[in-house]
């Protein structure tokens, strides 16, 4: 590898656009091309950020030498574009979700594991400096046994995802930190799952609703649309020292511990709430998700650190969003 990392994006829409973005303006990153199979949009941004525009993958690695791409295109082509990179022995960072399914992601898993390269799997809220807080208060006990999640991500209709889901678009991002933070969850003892279809989108539906229950009888409540007019993006979780609440969006915590039991308490207190104890605020430095997701993958790609979102991590995600599915089949 050259001292400063060669790197392209492939597919600069929606996400792809702000990869470039962060390639460009980082001096220990050249962005050596930008390759869309829409031209003007290639030459738009390829201009903007003064790389070569390739219209065609293929031209793209004749032509470059590279270290890392970020492969941005839309979901269901990421197992033939990760292919033609991983036979190249490129490093990957792959937009979420990795596949629309378990096998293709399985496959997509194999492919890079047989290349060796590296692959970090752009699930961007783990990369929020909130998200890592909480699982690292969450791994250290500072809950205590965690007795439910709740979770709310909401907000309006999402114009450029045409080929997904709300619940493979949107639920995915909090059903790999529930994984993540729980174990694999495919295998959790019920759920139950509530769809409803076409109010803005005539094929997929568009508001979901899943309750589950852990073998540890962890109950995990995940509430996800696209009618809302607003963003919104929380998640709860409770354990046997208190609640935990977060914002993704602001990235902000907050811990509400658990009072100290009492005897002899008055009636107010018993209106009240007898168990409210300190609310502390739990303060990270904020910074922009992808920004760090793109530190992780050049510090993976350096051998500086070990990618925060592997591909199996992802499998594992997608492997609960079948699991739920399935469900809603039933
Ligand atoms: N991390 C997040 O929060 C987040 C948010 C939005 C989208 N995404 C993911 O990013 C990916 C792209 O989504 P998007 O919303 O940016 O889609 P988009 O449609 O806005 O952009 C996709 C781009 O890929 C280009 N493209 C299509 N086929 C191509 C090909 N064969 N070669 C080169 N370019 C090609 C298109 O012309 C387009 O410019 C998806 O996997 C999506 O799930 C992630």
């Amino acid at each position: 590898m050259s001292n400063v990392p060669k790197i392209a994006v492939i597919g600069v829409g929606n996400m792809g656009k702000n990869h470039a973005r962060i390639y460009f303006e980082r001096p220990d990153v050249e962005l050596v091309a930008i390759c869309d199979s829409n031209k003007e949009r290639c030459d738009e941004f390829a201009g903007k950020y003064k790389c070569k525009a390739y219209y065609d993958l293929d031209e793209m690695l004749t032509n470059e030498q590279l270290d890392g791409v970020s492969i941005c295109v839309p979901t269901m082509l990421h197992k033939a574009v990760v292919e033609k990179i991983a036979q190249k022995k490129i490093n990957i960072l792959l937009e979420k979700p990795a596949a629309h399914n378990v096998k293709e992601a399985e496959e997509i898993r194999d492919i890079i594991k047989k290349a060796g390269v590296v692959c970090v799997v752009g699930q961007i809220e783990r990369y929020n400096p909130a998200v890592r807080k909480v699982i690292d208060l969450v791994f250290k006990g500072e809950l205590g046994k965690i007795f439910y999640m709740n979770i709310l991500r909401q907000g309006p209709y999402p114009p450029g995802v045409v080929d997904v889901d709300v619940l493979t678009d949107l639920g995915i991002h909090d059903l790999e930190i529930i994984n993540y933070l729980l174990g694999k969850m495919g295998d959790c003892v019920s759920h139950a799952c509530l769809q409803t279809h076409n109010f803005i989108n005539k094929k997929d539906p568009d508001i979901i609703r899943v309750l589950m229950k852990t073998k540890e009888n962890i109950v995990i409540n995940l509430s996800t649309d696209i009618l809302s007019p607003t963003k919104i993006r929380k998640l709860y979780i409770c354990g046997k020292k208190g609640l935990l609440s977060l914002d993704y969006i602001t990235q902000e915590i907050t811990f509400y511990e658990n009072g100290k039991h009492r005897e002899n308490i008055d009636y107010q207190e018993i209106l009240t709430g007898v168990t409210v104890g300190e609310e502390r605020k739990i303060i990270v430095e904020k910074k922009e998700p992808l920004l760090m997701e793109i530190n992780n993958f050049l510090n993976s790609i350096s051998g500086k650190e070990k990618p925060y979102v592997t591909i199996d991590d992802a499998l594992n995600g997608i492997i609960l969003l079948e699991h739920l599915k399935e469900n809603f089949k039933k």
